[in-house]
């Protein structure tokens, strides 16, 4: 069965046209009928675009500082008794080593705001790594500026993450005491301009939202057109001002987000996100049945894991060093899908400044 609804919204991320709203709100509420169809027209579309393969990024969380104190995140500025570390350059290049050895083709790199990182540092570790390895190189470190976009992309790092978490002017100031929304949209704009590939997203089911929010923040990550989309559950902190609150009652509604993301943007990278593993064991499995072709295996070395907990329920972090990216394959197997041989560069196509070309078969 094809809804109508989905099948008008396949047709505007083909066309690149901007969407109705109500198809997203009504898709979002969702039923069991619904829900079939769009998970299987997600599944579909990504076959059709991104094939059976499955992108590995391993990621190495090098750093728990952070000078910001976003309200969601469990290792926000100031939390009483939080252990903090940071790893060396020599130890990053390391432990990059290891991802790239262990078949994952990129390597994240992820931090709180961690000033400690000056750009000398950050483009010594960018250059080891590449110096050591073929793989791409993702950076994950927050706001920073343009300048330091652009030293970033010259030492050679390939694509820049930074969610914009919210759509919403008012929940962002809300969420975020010492950030700002126009600015966060800027640095959005510098990465581009400094010729990263750019990957953004949001939370789903934030404090304070509804289904109508989440249906603007999906028009709003395809109107960036990004090259990779990151979207996943909210999972409150007990540590933080946000403790208590609970996910939303409607489980489904945690996977819609991806499959609608993938219907709007059929060319772009989505991962099936960390936080899936958290509301469910087999979450990120299922998120990759809905229309994602990323999988993130977390590389950080085992001393430090735990105590990077943006969330409580965080998987894996008891695992030793390379045990995810052993464990991913059996999960990839399990699903029909392969892994990824090439980078997993962008595909999304015609983009001002992009300096990948399109792969692959056209739909
Ligand atoms: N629940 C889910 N995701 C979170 N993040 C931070 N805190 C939480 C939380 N409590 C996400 C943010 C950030 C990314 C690195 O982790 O979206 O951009
Ligand atoms: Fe980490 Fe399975 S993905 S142990």
């Amino acid at each position: 069965m094809i809804l109508p609804e989905i099948e008008r919204l396949i047709r505007c991320g083909r066309e690149k046209q901007p969407a109705d709203i109500a198809d997203l709100t009504k898709l979002l509420a969702g039923d069991t009928a619904s829900d079939n169809a769009l998970f299987h027209a997600a599944d579909h579309l990504r076959q059709q675009t991104m094939g059976d393969e499955v992108y590995l990024r391993g990621i190495i969380e090098f750093s728990n500082y952070c000078r910001r104190h976003c309200d969601y995140c469990g290792i926000r500025a100031g939390i009483p008794g939080a252990s903090r570390y940071r790893m060396q350059p020599d130890e990053i290049v390391a432990c990059a080593v290891r991802v790239w050895e262990q078949g994952c083709t990129t390597v994240v790199l992820q931090s709180g705001e961690d000033p400690w990182y000056n750009i000398e540092r950050m483009e010594t570790i960018v250059r080891g790594i590449k110096q050591h390895t073929p793989a791409a190189v993702t950076l994950s470190i927050g706001e920073r500026s343009a300048d330091d976009y652009r030293r970033l992309r010259e030492a050679g790092a390939d694509r820049y993450l930074l969610r914009f978490e919210t759509s919403d002017r008012n929940l962002f100031s809300r969420l975020h005491p010492d950030s700002d929304y126009d600015r966060r949209l800027e640095c959005l704009a510098s990465i581009r301009a400094a010729g990263f590939q750019v990957g953004t997203g949001f939370m789903i089911g934030l404090p304070f939202s509804d289904t109508e929010m989440l249906a603007r923040d999906i028009l709003f990550t395809t109107a960036l057109q990004p090259d990779m989309i990151g979207a996943g559950p909210f999972i409150a902190h007990p540590d933080t001002p946000l403790a208590g609150h609970t996910l939303w009652s409607d489980p489904d509604i945690y996977l819609r987000v991806p499959a609608l993301l993938r219907l709007l943007n059929p060319w772009a990278h989505i991962p099936a996100t960390t936080a899936y593993d958290a509301i469910r064991a087999d979450g990120r499995d299922r998120v990759l049945q809905c229309g994602a072709n990323v999988f993130m295996p977390n590389m950080t070395p085992g001393a430090y894991r735990r105590q990077y907990q943006l969330y409580p329920g965080k998987p894996c972090v008891d695992e030793p060093d390379t045990k995810c990216a052993v464990c991913v394959r059996g999960r990839l197997a399990r699903l029909g899908r392969t892994i990824g041989r090439d980078a997993g560069h962008s595909r999304v196509a015609a983009r001002v400044g992009c300096r990948v070309s399109r792969v692959g078969g056209s739909v």
